[in-house]
């Protein structure tokens, strides 16, 4: 459909959302006679698989009709779930009070809209770029496309766990102005997540401490991306160092631990200095963040640890079952896991089976033909790789240094967290199915 007005190009040249693209594949499968005896399996997105706690719910129903929740509120949210978050973060990363508190908390419409509008607090346009290990988080990647800024891809080798690189961040930073697409760009933060997505590797202590060092060596911020924070103990130590706020920027979800997505709740944890200039852009994207939840959510959040153990321990006992099954079947193998994702190694076999997986023989086997078909064929739908990585042919591998590893893109990523221990016992017949199929 043409339009008689133009698109800014910076949303032209940014990826489409690719999720979409991996569920497309879902209903090949259900339209074919398998899907009668074996049922779509949707691994693809890391949603929570059950509905928040029923005190939960019922707080939400209780706010959702006052007309104080339909008022607006303030931009960084309300005061009472700043002041319960603060004392939910400092129980979980063991500080006291005045290590962490209400004003170093803001409330936001969700972690992406934390991401995107700290980027634009972050970064000028065109002159700047982002540290941010490759595989990505696609939507970092595309926060980063929209707002002009280059990534400056840290290689997180698949031989160590798929850690990011320290020495590969520290030469960017060593470089500091770099002349990339014509353009002089500035190292302006580096931006890690932990627990992963995708690969769910999950970093200690001591690995985020040099993040942390090197970050305040260079003068940029330390950005960490918590989201999955719920899923592990004490995640680090960097607030109880004395001038973290100088440094660090934690942004968090309550999408995964309170099980709430769609009532889009995230927050920033940095310096109120910081988070003096994000309520400009805040007041522009958002004015108040969603206050229903907010409203309902505050008075409940020490009561609900209890619920978000168990929720984590139930994840984790998945992720073990996951394993099992998955590395029983030949030539599969699970590369790396935590959080809500395991990334995942198909047959080194498969390269030569072009054609098997409906490619132009010689054509190269990628992550994507192979998740292709595992969600057309077998029905289980995931999401390959190639998803979190720019595209093979893409100019910017050539600045991504010891990167031959990542370019084999052999891995597939499942979202373990919203299926049942059934639906993964199931996974490995279909796995095995993929391996007849490809002829391994
Ligand atoms: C790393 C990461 N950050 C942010 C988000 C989005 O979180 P929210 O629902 O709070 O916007 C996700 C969701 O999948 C994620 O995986």
């Amino acid at each position: 459909m043409s339009l008689r007005y133009a698109i800014a190009p910076a949303v032209r040249a940014t990826a489409a959302p690719p999720i979409p693209k991996a569920k497309a594949w879902g209903p090949v499968y259900a339209a074919s006679s398998a899907a009668s005896t074996a049922p779509l399996l949707d691994l693809s997105q890391g949603v929570p698989g059950t509905a928040p706690h029923p005190r939960v719910l019922a707080a939400l129903s209780e706010h959702a009709g006052t007309f104080e929740a339909a008022k607006y509120g303030s931009i960084h949210g309300e005061g009472a779930l700043r002041t319960a978050l603060a004392a939910e973060l400092r129980e979980k990363y063991g500080v006291g009070p005045g290590a962490l508190e209400q004003a170093d908390v803001g409330i936001t419409t969700g972690c992406n809209m934390a991401f995107l509008t700290l980027l634009m607090v972050l970064c000028e346009p065109h002159t700047s770029s982002v540290l941010i290990p490759v595989p990505a988080y696609f939507n970092h990647a595309m926060s980063l496309s929209l707002q002009s800024v280059e990534p400056a891809y840290i290689p997180a080798d698949p031989a160590q766990g798929f850690r990011p690189s320290l020495a590969a961040a520290r030469a960017v930073l060593e470089q500091g102005a770099a002349r990339v697409n014509g353009r002089d760009v500035t190292p302006r933060a580096i931006v890690l997540v932990t627990p992963n997505n995708p690969t769910g590797a999950t970093y200690d202590g001591e690995t985020l401490k040099q993040w942390y060092d090197l970050a305040k060596e260079f003068r940029v911020p330390l950005v960490l991306d918590e989201t999955y924070r719920d899923f592990v103990d004490a995640p680090h130590g960097l607030f109880a160092e004395p001038d973290w706020r100088e440094t660090l920027i934690s942004l968090g979800s309550f999408s995964k631990g309170y099980r709430v997505p769609g009532h889009r709740l995230g927050s920033i944890t940095a310096s109120p200095a910081l988070l003096h200039e994000v309520a400009t852009v805040l007041d522009c994207m958002q004015i108040c963040p969603p206050r229903t939840a907010q409203l309902a959510l505050a008075p409940l959040l020490p009561e609900l640890r209890g619920d978000l153990a168990e929720g984590s321990a139930a994840v984790a006992a998945r992720r073990r079952l996951f394993e099992d099954v998955v590395n029983a079947v030949p030539g599969w193998h699970v590369a790396s896991s935590g959080g809500y994702f395991a990334y995942v190694r198909f047959p080194e076999a498969y390269g030569a089976r072009a054609a098997e997986l409906g490619l132009a023989q010689g054509e190269r086997v990628g992550s994507e033909a192979v998740a292709r078909v595992l969600g057309e064929r077998c029905g289980v739908v995931t999401l390959p790789g190639a998803f979190f990585m720019p595209a093979l042919d893409d100019p910017v591998w050539a600045r991504i240094p010891d990167a031959e590893a990542l370019r084999a893109d052999q891995w597939i990523r499942f979202a373990i967290a919203n299926v049942s221990d059934e639906v993964i016992k199931q996974l490995g017949p279909r796995l095995e199915k993929l391996n007849a199929i490809v002829g391994v």
